[in-house]
């Protein structure tokens, strides 16, 4: 911020200070203990949907504790007692008092979309829990609401013990997305398992009291319940009240979220009220340490941050307590990371590459680097190498997404963590893999069919589509795909006529286009290239039998690298969705922390745009891959 701002907001911070006890009296704002004006440089807004649930007072006491580490910033938060208008009405009033930037808690993440995007134009702004529609936000930080209600139903199987079970799933408000992923989650696990058999009851207001009360109307039908499922911890005690009132003592119970102190999950564990609860990171610490890095200008923030939930029992409760309390210490010698990179199929592979080397030599961190040249043998090799060697953390872009387990599990036992970059896999146990950095590839093939949805919706239908699908069994290969076809799935009138793999490479994609023109008339209007490389390659092909790229065929790429982005100038190729490449600072501060004891989001998902003719003069500039 340049000196004026600093003025003004300073003098803004003057005439705040006098209207401070105002506002206490009007309880209509509640932050941090106050700093002199003088001191603030940072001023952040927080938006809470509400506070009245536990998990919010949570969320907010986070926030504050995170906030009072830095001297320079000052918090000041509204309560939207659940009410949308409200909110909208809060995030205005915040924006007029002159906050850096926003925290947003939305109570309902459609309705407030529109002022999110409407806010994110001045300031940066971080949505927590619920996301919003769109991308119009700097940074998303949440749970994985299907992965906790999957845990759930973990637990509820281990509880079942093999035996016939009857379940009852105490929901919140299941119009609430959050409720909709839990239950899909739990369903999904005690799908495979037909002697469990579950019910489901909502209780909207998803507190204690109403559902003790919903519990006790069951009366006498509970003689036939054997465990309970409820959404939340508090439920779960609201549920435990009423099956003691009505003397059913070994029914058992599972919650979600695992906070600490009176009457929070962990505490429930231990007086033996709940089997288990599953916790449910609120992600307040997070977004105030990612809120100073976007202040700060940081480069590499992520655009989404999904944390990760643990299952707690009295059996490890004490260990997940003590590594709570823990405090990060950095590892005092050099770092050995073993990284099992793809190859060099392509050029963002080769600016993935020189980033992640570039960013462990700027960490000072001791980078072995194994090209498996797109084999997944030679890769599951050097995991094996970098085992033996004993390296501190093994790094894998994986070239495939299954037959991990057995070499996963060979690094567990060794007592290594395995970070993945760039790409996923599927494994049975998730566990084995501490974090995945990268981009969110199904979002990548929306975008490609959303920009081609809008770019055609006056021309005339049927549209054909040539796809030239990246390496079979990639997860960038299944999931754009996934999510091209998904979005359109939505749109009569276009169709996928032609799909064949090509590897990400140039020689690839040319030859696909190739064999294409063997057999058939040219009769394509679009082709989807699941990369640059391979739509380069598509280019030459298309030029070489007097076909014009961008004009007789429209042609849509991933990825962005300057090739591409040149074309994209040309004419030649119409549309780019960025993948990311840079992952290095992101990937080596992962491993920073990890070494250092902190835990690591389960996933961090890397920001992209699109490009097309009109910001592509812009944006080329600053390309350097
Ligand atoms: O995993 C990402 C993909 O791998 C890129 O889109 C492609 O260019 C690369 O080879």
């Amino acid at each position: 911020m340049n000196e004026d701002g600093q003025n003004i907001k300073k003098i803004i911070w003057r005439v705040l200070a006098m209207l401070a006890l105002i506002l206490m009296l009007l309880s209509m704002f509640s932050g941090c203990p106050p700093k002199s004006p003088d001191e603030v440089e940072y001023l952040i807004g927080i938006s809470q949907a509400n506070m009245r649930e536990p998990w919010r007072l949570v969320l907010m006491k986070e926030i504050q504790e995170e906030a009072k580490k830095y001297d320079n910033v000052r918090i000041v938060s509204t309560d939207a007692t659940q009410n949308s208008d409200k909110q909208v009405s809060d995030i205005k009033r915040l924006l007029d008092y002159g906050v850096d930037l926003l925290i947003v808690s939305p109570c309902d993440a459609q309705k407030i979309t529109p002022v999110v995007s409407d806010v994110y134009q001045s300031i940066p702004v971080v949505v927590l829990d619920r996301a919003v529609e769109g991308f119009d936000y700097s940074l998303f930080i949440g749970p994985d609401n299907t992965i906790i209600g999957k845990q759930a139903g973990e637990a509820v199987v281990e509880l079942a013990a093999g035996e016939q079970a009857r379940v009852l799933e105490i929901c919140g408000d299941t119009s609430a997305q959050a409720t909709i992923d839990r239950s899909k989650g739990f369903s999904y696990v005690i799908g495979d398992y037909p002697g469990i058999q579950s019910m489901q009851i909502s209780v909207p207001t998803e507190a204690r009291d109403a559902a003790e009360e919903q519990v006790l109307k069951y009366g006498q039908e509970l003689e036939n319940i054997d465990v309970i499922f409820a959404h939340n911890d508090y439920m779960a005690l609201g549920a435990y009240r009423a099956v003691m009132k009505l003397g059913y003592q070994d029914i058992k119970i599972v919650g979600i979220d695992g906070f600490t102190g009176e009457d929070g999950g962990l505490e429930l564990v231990r007086r033996g009220i709940i089997s288990e609860t599953i916790t449910c990171p609120t992600g307040g610490k997070e977004a105030v340490q990612y809120a100073m890095d976007i202040l700060k200008e940081v480069s590499g923030v992520p655009k989404q941050v999904i944390l990760r939930s643990h299952r707690v029992t009295k059996e490890n409760l004490d260990e997940y307590q003590a590594r709570l309390e823990a405090q990060p210490v950095k590892a005092d010698r050099i770092i050995q990371v073993g990284y099992a990179q793809v190859g060099t199929e392509s050029t963002f592979r080769i600016a993935a590459n020189n980033s992640v080397k570039a960013a462990a030599k700027d960490e000072g961190i001791n980078l072995l680097s194994l090209d498996a040249d797109q084999d997944q043998e030679r890769q599951i090799a050097a995991v094996r190498e970098f085992i033996a060697r004993g390296v501190d953390v093994i790094v894998i872009s994986p070239v495939v997404e299954t037959g991990w387990d057995e070499v996963l599990q060979e690094a567990r036992d060794a007592g290594i963590p395995v970070l993945l970059s760039d790409r996923k896999i599927m494994v049975e146990d998730d566990s084995l893999v501490m974090s995945y950095i990268g981009a969110d590839f199904i979002e990548e093939g929306r975008r490609a069919m959303k920009w081609l949805l809008e770019e055609t919706k006056s021309q005339k239908k049927p549209i054909k589509i040539m796809e030239l699908q990246g390496t079979k069994g990639a997860s960038p290969t299944t999931e754009r795909k996934q999510g091209f076809e998904d979005a359109l799935l939505t749109a009569p009138g276009y169709s996928i006529v032609y799909s064949r793999g090509g590897d990400f490479t140039y020689e690839g994609g040319k030859r696909i286009v190739e064999e294409y023109l063997k057999e058939h008339e040219w009769e394509i209007d679009v082709i989807f290239s699941h990369n640059d490389d391979m739509a380069l390659g598509a280019v030459e092909a298309l030029e070489e039998h007097d076909i014009n790229p961008g004009v007789d065929v429209k042609i849509i790429s991933v990825d962005g690298t300057k090739p591409a982005l040149t074309a994209l100038q040309e004419g030649k190729i119409n549309c780019v969705v960025e993948c990311n490449p840079l992952l290095g600072p992101q990937l080596m501060k992962a491993v920073g922390d990890l070494t250092s004891g902190k835990e690591l989001p389960l996933r961090i998902i890397t920001d992209e745009k699109i490009f097309t003719k009109e910001n592509i003069n812009r944006e080329i500039k600053n390309r350097n891959y």
